[in-house]
């Protein structure tokens, strides 16, 4: 297993984002983190890459521990986060560049791993444009090669597919698939796009109100549920998901309780 995470929970404040949650995720798959807007799937991602600390529980990532070791567990780890911030001024191979050095890429396959990288993701003809000429479907691209210079063992991707069209979507599927098939490069990632995900994944984990309420196949989740999609299935478990958000505050004894 590559990510093991064992009974973690997180608060903010009085606000309990997850609760309780554990998963593994097995080498060489991909893994979609689903679930509606406030479940607590960007706070799994923080944890997983150490930018958050667990309120309790145990995360591992490459059995190292992401509290003891998070040095350790960043280095086997590439990300790609949900608000991602650009240098507009930079061109695509200065971006990479830099990028490199940060995670102290060796300066002999540097330059050939920016181009084995923006070669695959089809920027290579536009290496030397600025980003702020860039679409948004480019920048997209351009984080993923971005975090995959250091030549992670698990990718991270928080909603990597946020506003690029169906075109793009779909190349962007298809270079995912391509990084578990070919590289053997476990992702990690999360979206809103039932069935494209389902397309995607080996496992899916679903989270909703901080609780996991499925972790399985897309093919056990739908026949769990009675669903021709995973669409169908994901909207039964997670049927009462269009509240207020702020109201979960104090309902969330309500919610999590049986009833
Ligand atoms: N730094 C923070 N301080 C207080 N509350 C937070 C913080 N970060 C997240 N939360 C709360 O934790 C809950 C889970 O948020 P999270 O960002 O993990 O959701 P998400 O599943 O990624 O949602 P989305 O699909 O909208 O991206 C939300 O109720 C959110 O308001
Ligand atoms: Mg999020």
């Amino acid at each position: 297993m590559i990510v093991d995470v064992r009974e973690v929970s997180r608060r903010f404040g009085k606000h309990s984002a997850l609760k309780d949650v554990s998963f593994q995720i097995p080498e060489g798959v991909v893994f979609g983190l689903l679930g509606p807007n406030g479940a607590g799937k960007t706070t799994t991602i923080k944890m997983i890459t150490t930018l958050l600390q667990p309120t309790s529980g145990l995360i591992k990532v490459g059995g190292r521990d992401v509290t003891k070791d998070p040095t350790g567990v960043r280095k086997q780890i590439g990300v790609v986060f949900q608000d991602p911030s650009h240098d507009e001024q930079l061109t695509a191979v200065e971006n990479m560049r830099l990028h490199a050095r940060l995670y102290r890429v060796n300066s002999n396959v540097r330059e050939s791993r920016i181009e084995e990288l923006l070669r695959m993701f089809d920027l290579w003809d536009r290496r030397d444009s600025k980003l702020k000429t860039f679409s948004g479907g480019m920048k997209r691209r351009l984080e993923i090669a971005r975090g995959l210079l250091h030549t992670p063992r698990l990718l991270i991707l928080d909603e990597p597919t946020l506003g690029l069209d169906p075109q793009m979507r779909h190349q962007l599927w298809s270079q995912v698939r391509a990084l578990r098939d070919k590289e053997g490069v476990t992702v990690l990632l999360t979206t809103h796009y039932m069935s494209e995900v389902e397309r995607v994944a080996d496992l899916i984990a679903i989270i909703h109100h901080g609780i996991l309420i499925s972790h399985n196949t897309p093919e056990h989740i739908k026949a769990g549920c009675n669903a021709t999609s995973l669409e169908e299935a994901f909207m039964s478990l997670t049927s009462e998901s269009h509240e207020d958000p702020s109201s979960r505050i104090e309902t969330t004894s309500a919610i999590t309780s049986p009833v």
